[in-house]
C-alpha cells in the first residue's frame, strides 16, 4: 500500500512547534512590561492588514508565529500585565496555562461520565476541594444533596440557577408547558448585567426583574427586598429568585447576605450568590467573613478565571440540591443513552448545564492548585489586598483625591475632587500613556476610577509606579 497522503502536522513538528510555542510564550510573559496595557489599534486595523482570501495552501509554522509577532500582538490589550488594574481581573498562570494545554491535547469532551470518566470525577473532586478550601457549607458537596460543576462564566451559572428556580416556583412544569404564571426575580441595582441578561433569556421578562435599592455601602437593603416582595406577592405574581453579590463589579459591595438569605428561607424563594471575584478572597480564613450567610444560599459561583490564576475560562457553580438543578435541565435522547448513566451512579455534567459538549476544564484548576497549594494562593490573594488598601491609603491621604467607596477587599474605587471632566481626562491620559490601565464606573452618580490589584504578577514595585503616574497625571489635570 502506498503511503496514504497527510496534511497533518507531524509528530516531530509537532513537538518542534510546541517547544517554539511555549518559548513564545515565556518570552512574552518577560517583556509583557514592556508593551502599553491597553492596545493602541485603530478599528479595523487589524483585518486590514490580513490577507481578504484564506491561504489555498498551508503555511509554514514558522509564518504563522512570525504574523503572531507582528499582526496579533500590538492588537493585544494585555491582562497578564502586572499594569492592569482595569474590570475584575481574568488570571492566567504558568500551571493553568499548561493544563489548558493539556486539554486540548488530550481533546477530551466530556459531557457524559462514559465519555471520559476522568474528565467528570476530576472535575466532582476538585470541586469538593474548593468547598473545603473557602469553607463552603457542606451542602454544596457531592457527597451530600449538592455538588459543583465548571462552567464558562458567571453569567451561565446565573441562569442556570435562575432556571432551576423557575423550575422550583413552578413545580418543575414550566419546562413543558412554558410558564403561565408572571415570575419575579429580586437582586440590587448594584448587581452585575448579566443578571439582567438571565432574566431575559430564562424567559420572566426584563420588566419582571426588580433593582432593589442599596445602601450608602452600595449593598442591596434587606428591608426594600422584604417589602418588594410583599408588595408583589399582593399584586398577585411569584417571587421565585433572588441573587444577592458577593464583590458587586462596580465597587465590590458585599450584599447583606445572612438578612437576605433569611427572607428567602421564610418566603422559600431560591437564593443565588454571585460572587464571581470576590469569592476567591475566602481562601484565607481572615477574609471567610464575605461568606456570611452562605448557609442560606440555594446556589453560589465564583470565577477562578478572575482572581484564582486559573485561565478564562473557568467558573465553579454550586448548588445545594444537585436533583433540582438535573429536572431542570436535563433531556435524555436516545443516542446519549449509556450503561454508566443508567446505573445512577455516575455525575453526566450535561444536566448541569446549557450546552451538551465540554472541556476538560478541570485539569488547569487542578494543576493550578496542586502547583501553588493552598499556601500560595493565600500568598497572593493577600499580598494583593494589602496592596490595595495600601494603594487606598495613599488616595485618602491625597487632598486632591477621595474614596469613592469602602475597599472590602482589592479594589479601589476613588476620583478626584475636580469633578467628571478632570476624572475622564485623567483616565484618558494614563491609559494612553500605556504605562498602566484602569476603567470607570458611576457611583452616586459621579465618574469614579476603578483600580483593582488582581493581576497574578502585581507587586509592590508595580501599585507604587501606577500611583506615582497617576499623581504626575493629576498635577497636569489642572
Ligand atoms: C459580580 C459579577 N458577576 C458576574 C460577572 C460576569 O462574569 P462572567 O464573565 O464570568 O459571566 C462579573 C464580571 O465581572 C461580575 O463582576
Amino acid at each position: 500500500m502506498p503511503e496514504e497522503k497527510s496534511f497533518h502536522m507531524s509528530p516531530d513538528d509537532f513537538r518542534r512547534h510546541g517547544h517554539a510555542m511555549v518559548d513564545w510564550i515565556t518570552d512574552y510573559f518577560t517583556r509583557i512590561e514592556s508593551f502599553p496595557v491597553l492596545s493602541r489599534v485603530e478599528p479595523g486595523q487589524l483585518r486590514a492588514s490580513l490577507p481578504s482570501d484564506p491561504p489555498a495552501k498551508g503555511e509554514p509554522f514558522d509564518t504563522i508565529l512570525q504574523d503572531v509577532e507582528k499582526l496579533i500582538l500590538p492588537g493585544i490589550t494585555h491582562w497578564q500585565s502586572p499594569n492592569f488594574y482595569a474590570y475584575f481581573p481574568c488570571n492566567a498562570s504558568g500551571p493553568a496555562i499548561l493544563g489548558d494545554l493539556l486539554s486540548s491535547g488530550l481533546g477530551v469532551q466530556g459531557m457524559l461520565w462514559a465519555t471520559s470518566p476522568a474528565c467528570t470525577e476530576l472535575e466532582t473532586h476538585v470541586l469538593d476541594w474548593l468547598v473545603a478550601m473557602l469553607d463552603l457549607p457542606r451542602k454544596f458537596l457531592s457527597t451530600k444533596s449538592g455538588g459543583g460543576v465548571i462552567l464558562d462564566t458567571a453569567s451561565s451559572a446565573s441562569l442556570c440557577a435562575l432556571l432551576a428556580a423557575r423550575e422550583r416556583a413552578t413545580n418543575f412544569v414550566s419546562n413543558q408547558r412554558g410558564c403561565d404564571r408572571t415570575l419575579v426575580a429580586y437582586t440590587s441595582s448594584q448587581a452585575h448585567s448579566s443578571i439582567e441578561k438571565d432574566v431575559q433569556i430564562a424567559g420572566l421578562g426584563r420588566q419582571n426583574l426588580r433593582l432593589i435599592a442599596v445602601d450608602e455601602k452600595f449593598a442591596m437593603r434587606p428591608e426594600a427586598l422584604a417589602r418588594q416582595i410583599e408588595q408583589d406577592r399582593r399584586a398577585g405574581v411569584v417571587p421565585c429568585f433572588v441573587c444577592a453579590t458577593i464583590g458587586t463589579t462596580s465597587s465590590n459591595a458585599i450584599d447583606p447576605v445572612p438578612e437576605i438569605g433569611r427572607i428567602c428561607r421564610e418566603q422559600k424563594i431560591w437564593l443565588h450568590v454571585d460572587a464571581a471575584m470576590s469569592g476567591t478572597a475566602a481562601l484565607c480564613p481572615e477574609l471567610r467573613h464575605i461568606h456570611d450567610g452562605l448557609e442560606f444560599a440555594d446556589s453560589y459561583t465564583f470565577n477562578p478565571h478572575k482572581w484564582m490564576f486559573t485561565n478564562f475560562d473557568c467558573n465553579c457553580f454550586y448548588v445545594a440540591d444537585r436533583k433540582a438543578l438535573i429536572q431542570t435541565l436535563s433531556v435524555l435522547p436516545e443516542y446519549l443513552r449509556n450503561r454508566a448513566t443508567e446505573t445512577g451512579a455516575v455525575i453526566d455534567y450535561r444536566d448541569w448545564q446549557i450546552p451538551l459538549g465540554r472541556r476538560f476544564r478541570s485539569l488547569k484548576l487542578w494543576f493550578v492548585i496542586r502547583h501553588y497549594g493552598i499556601e500560595g494562593l493565600q500568598y497572593h490573594i493577600r499580598r494583593h489586598v494589602e496592596l490595595a488598601q495600601q494603594f487606598a491609603e495613599w488616595v485618602w491621604k491625597d487632598h486632591r483625591f477621595e474614596l469613592a467607596a469602602p475597599a472590602p477587599l482589592n479594589l479601589v474605587c476613588f476620583r478626584h475632587k475636580g469633578g467628571d471632566e478632570v476624572n475622564q481626562s485623567l483616565m484618558d491620559r494614563l491609559n494612553r500613556s500605556g504605562d498602566l490601565y484602569l476603567t470607570h464606573t458611576r457611583l452616586n452618580d459621579r465618574l469614579t476610577l476603578r483600580l483593582c490589584v488582581g493581576q497574578a504578577n502585581t507587586t509592590a514595585r508595580h501599585v507604587e509606579r501606577a500611583w506615582q503616574r497617576i499623581q504626575e497625571e493629576a498635577a497636569n489635570a489642572i
